[in-house]
């Protein structure tokens, strides 16, 4: 069988790599995948990203089913063409998601639907926003409406910073249309943890819990970044919480979702803030998985993943029990020199070593070109150790990661370090 993975991040891989596991596998396509996916074998990259164009290769080529990856091309509707072609896709249509590429519309959904999540505003007025802001006072966060790459979010901890994040989106438009609108919304203070799931419109199938770690630098200082390491499973999510999540977040989402007439298909994923009596909210919706965290959690999945996808586009769910490793896996982000402002390319990696039952390398911004692998993106790996106890997974991916050169790389040294401390 073939499946086709669009996408080019460590997230494509890992997901190409888990579904190339399966004994069905004929070939894996990525589009247009990256060094990595140009490395595996069982892979194979191809260099279309046009939606049109991708389903002309799905029809040419017999493709059985095809997996989105990132929210752009979701966010631009390649599963409502791929649908109106009668092409098996696994990802939410264009209308379900706004629950990501819309802030507006996901904190309005929510309030609909009583999801517990901050209070809020939406904005397009300059001056109504300052306003709003003076009146709320510091610390206050503020959001462009749409998706600006993981820079469209600011916590502001002093009301100069919240009127220069207002002026710097509404006035000076330094986003785009993606600031065109602003919410702003209460800040929420805990310990924040990924919940993803699967859904098939009905259907919900929780993925292994895990946790990001934001901030470039060690002890979550630095600028925030798409994510530099993240680790599976979150002992912060007890199974309390998790039927707690679910009964209060989840399925009301799907419900709710399926209800407003947008039914819902694809990864969803809940990023939870939990405060210190484990109250979660809802802090956003992305309808994709997580990056880095889909690293580590395609390390620990045992199921055949292509079965997975096959009951997810067929709307049975229901009949899918996963299977995990009893591991922790823990994956550290390498990333390039100046990211996440501006990365530089093309640095020579070396040194990567080969996949071991405790060790595996996902690739983000590498290039294959020849023998020489480059780096071609901020952030470039994610090595993923696997052990008993967060400790032994931590040291099997910097044991790894130590090894691994390229120049100016950046990496924390703590991932897994609320883990560790539990
Ligand atoms: P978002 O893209 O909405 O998840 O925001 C990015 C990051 O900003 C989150 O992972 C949080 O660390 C932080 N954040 C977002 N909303 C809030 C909030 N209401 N209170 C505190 N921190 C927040
Ligand atoms: N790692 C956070 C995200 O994928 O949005």
């Amino acid at each position: 069988m073939k499946i086709l993975v669009v996408g080019s991040g460590g997230r494509e891989h890992a997901l190409a790599w888990s579904i190339a596991k399966s004994p069905r596998i004929q070939t894996v396509y990525v589009a247009p995948g990256n060094g990595g996916t140009a490395l595996d074998e069982r892979l194979q990259n191809i260099a279309i990203t046009d939606p049109a164009a991708l389903a002309d290769f799905v029809e040419q080529e017999h493709v059985a089913l095809t997996v989105v990856g990132p929210e752009a091309p979701l966010a631009a509707g390649i599963v409502n063409v791929f649908r109106a072609r009668g092409l098996k896709v696994f990802g939410p249509t264009k209308e379900a998601a706004q629950l990501e590429s819309s802030k507006d519309f996901a904190k309005a959904f929510m309030k609909r639907h009583a999801i517990p999540t901050a209070e809020y505003q939406t904005f397009s007025d300059v001056k109504a926003a300052h306003d709003y802001i003076a009146q709320k006072g510091a610390p206050i966060v503020i959001k462009a409406d749409g998706l600006a790459a993981g820079k469209g979010v600011v916590v502001a901890m002093t009301l100069e910073e919240a009127h220069s994040a207002i002026d710097m989106m509404l006035s000076d438009n330094k986003l785009g249309d993606a600031s065109a609108r602003v919410v702003i919304e209460e800040f929420l203070s805990g310990e924040e943890a990924s919940f993803i799931v699967m859904v098939d419109g009905k259907n919900i199938l929780p993925l292994a819990t895990s946790q990001d770690h934001k901030r470039l630098q060690d002890n979550d200082q630095g600028p925030n970044t798409g994510g530099m390491g993240a680790y599976s499973p979150a002992p912060i999510v007890t199974p309390a919480l998790h039927a707690r999540v679910m009964r209060e977040i989840i399925v009301p989402t799907v419900q709710g979702m399926a209800k407003d007439g947008i039914p819902f298909s694809g990864f969803l994923y809940a990023g939870l803030m939990i405060d210190d009596e484990g109250t979660p909210k809802t802090l956003e919706f992305n309808c994709r998985m997580g990056d880095p965290e889909t690293q580590p959690i395609m390390a620990r999945l045992k199921t055949d993943l292509l079965t997975v996808f096959e009951h997810a586009v067929s709307g049975t769910l229901d009949k899918v029990e996963l299977e995990w490793d009893r591991r922790t896996a823990l994956g550290v982000v390498m990333a390039a020199y100046n990211y996440p402002d501006t990365p530089r390319n093309g640095d020579l990696i070396t040194d990567i070593p080969a996949e071991t039952p405790d060790c595996v390398t996902f690739h983000a911004g590498t290039t294959l070109t020849g023998d020489k692998l480059t780096t071609s993106g901020g952030r470039v790996l994610c090595v993923v150790g696997l052990g008993d106890s967060v400790k032994v997974a931590q040291k099997h991916a910097y044991a790894a990661a130590d090894l691994i050169h390229f120049e100016g790389s950046q990496m924390r040294r703590d991932i897994g370090w609320r883990a560790l401390k539990r």
